[in-house]
């Protein structure tokens, strides 16, 4: 009788767990689904609006020669977008479930020959090789990130959906493109030529104070100094106002090649 009920009990505990193991099975065959505002890294998920994601891209005017890649890149809409346009474009994504699914978005959009992801962090991972730059993350994260994306290559458009730099201003903001009801404006950096310091010109010198993109200074021209106003750079390219003369050029390492004039650093 005991035997009989301890067989009985076995048997019972065998179909609970075989019913308990099809529950698992059944659990983990039932796709992934993110949530909006769900944890992770260092910034919770939230997609970009498709407005803005149109915006974001317009103002970088990215084009197919561009390498785009998005910092944090949820479920790879923006990378999506970027291939959809012909734009080789690269999501970097911790959470690996939205690595996932942005694959399975990006096959499901035709475009795995140009999106691509990498499961990782946007803090450890080399994205060196990008042209353009796009990412939705938080006001801190992107000032931590600010040293390393002032070394990209001068000209490389950074485009931050809703925060800021800090005191880095951006060089154009935008809205969304028709309706967007949360997160619709974009700013955009472009990265300058390092020019700070002294140059050497034909005529004398020229004193460059460079804060990100914006110049200060004066220039010495045959023994006359007067001082840079509306000096800026765009990428290499380089202009200022001094002694009612409007200056043009583009920086290239240690010389400046102008409209009209010349200098190299020294
Ligand atoms: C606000 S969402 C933006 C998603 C996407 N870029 C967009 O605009 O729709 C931020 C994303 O960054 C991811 N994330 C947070 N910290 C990260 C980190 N350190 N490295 C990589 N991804 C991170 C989150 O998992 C989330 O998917």
């Amino acid at each position: 009788m005991t035997s009989k009920f301890a067989f009985r009990s076995i048997i019972a505990a065998g179909a609970f767990a075989l019913v308990a193991a099809g529950g698992v099975a059944i659990a983990q065959q039932k796709p992934f689904e993110p949530q909006v505002g769900q944890a992770g890294k260092d910034v919770v998920w939230v997609p970009s609006p498709d407005g803005l994601v149109t915006a974001m891209l317009d103002m970088a005017l990215v084009t197919k020669s561009d390498y785009l890649v998005d910092l944090g890149s949820g479920d790879g809409k923006t990378v999506i977008a970027a291939a959809k346009r012909g734009v080789r474009a690269q999501g970097i994504e911790y959470n690996p479930d939205m690595v996932a699914l942005s694959r399975k978005n990006a096959a499901a959009a035709g475009v795995t020959n140009l999106a691509t992801f990498t499961n990782g962090d946007i803090f450890q991972t080399d994205f060196t090789k990008a042209t353009v730059v796009t990412m939705f993350l938080l006001p801190s994260l992107n000032v931590r990130l600010r040293p390393q994306l002032l070394k990209m290559r001068p000209g490389t458009r950074i485009v931050s959906n809703s925060f800021d730099m800090g005191d880095w201003t951006p060089d154009q903001e935008a809205g969304a493109k028709g309706d967007c009801t949360s997160y619709c404006r974009a700013m955009l950096w472009i990265i300058p030529a390092q020019v700070n310091g002294s140059w050497k010109t034909a005529n004398g010198q020229l004193v460059l104070d460079q804060k990100y993109q914006m110049l200060t200074g004066s220039m010495t021209n045959a023994g006359s100094t007067s001082q840079i106003s509306e000096g800026k750079m765009n990428g290499e390219n380089i202009t200022f106002t001094a002694g009612g003369r409007t200056y043009t050029g583009k920086v290239n390492g240690n010389s400046i090649q102008g409209n009209g004039w010349t200098a190299t650093k020294g």
